[in-house]
């Protein structure tokens, strides 16, 4: 991905969480973004999305700034796979029609085409048993895994994962994880944001620390892990890596 963010600010009823970002990314397939809670990590991709307005600062996506007014936005959000933390699909489709609908709806697929990339995508990452499955008679790991496989059936410049774990047990969470890394080794460019240190640092190209509003490091995994540069990042992974 080629990715410019210069001096992004948000603020919520007066309370600044994104305080001047700058991040400049050209090459780098995914960034783990990390940070402490309410650091304003899921704010971020939000604006990345295209579902939240900045107060200021520009994002270009392969050298193109984005627009934020509502129509480009509906745009640029049907360009982008998000998966966000839990209890992303629709309750009363099946995985499967929670994975056409959107082709059909928004991306103007006819029905046997939705159909055909759906089931492809499904049988590919080892769903088709639940194809037929309203999320309530999945598992938590296989509706992450169908939220993962719908943010990419419309072939995103880039996709989203707001802690796409974090709802799920061990042993879903890896099924998860391997997913996310079989995603990534297919070329399609990822933003997750992770609590997960191990697998940041196993599938990232690049981390982003956000704290305080602003980016406090940013680099290879090896880099930000094991020589972190502020006071900021080296507070937050002496926390995170304790246990
Ligand atoms: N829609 C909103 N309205 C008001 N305040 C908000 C809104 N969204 C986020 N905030 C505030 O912005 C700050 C950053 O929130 P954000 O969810 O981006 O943090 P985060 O880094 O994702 O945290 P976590 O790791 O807990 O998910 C928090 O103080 C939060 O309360
Ligand atoms: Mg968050």
């Amino acid at each position: 991905m080629k990715l410019d963010v210069r001096g992004l600010r948000k603020e919520f009823d007066g309370h600044v969480v994104l305080d001047g970002i700058d991040l400049s990314l050209e090459g780098v397939h995914c960034v783990a973004l990390i940070g402490p809670s309410g650091g304003g990590k899921s704010t971020l991709l939000r604006i990345l999305a295209g579902l939240e307005h900045p107060e200021a600062g520009e994002v270009w996506v392969e050298g193109e700034r984005m627009d934020f007014s509502e129509p480009a936005l509906l745009r640029h959000r049907r360009s982008v796979g998000t998966v966000f933390q839990a209890f992303n699909l629709f309750p009363h489709l099946t995985a499967l029609e929670n994975i056409t609908l959107p082709l059909e709806k928004v991306h103007g697929y006819s029905a046997e085409a939705a159909r055909e990339t759906a089931e492809t995508l499904l049988t590919r990452f080892h769903l088709e048993s639940s194809a037929l499955k309203r999320p309530a008679e999945l598992s938590g790991g296989q509706r992450q895994r169908v939220a993962i496989v719908r943010a990419l059936a419309v072939k995103p410049r880039f996709v989203l994962l707001d802690e796409p774990t974090s709802a799920l047990d061990p042993e879903m969470t890896a099924e998860v994880l391997d997913v996310i890394e079989e995603v990534k080794s297919e070329g399609r460019d990822l933003w997750l944001v992770t609590h997960q240190m191990g697998f940041a640092r196993h599938v990232a190209d690049r981390v982003a620390l956000l704290a305080g509003g602003k980016i406090a490091e940013c680099g290879s995994p090896q880099q930000v892990f094991e020589d972190p540069q502020t006071e900021a990042a080296r507070s937050f992974l002496a926390r995170v890596l304790k246990y």
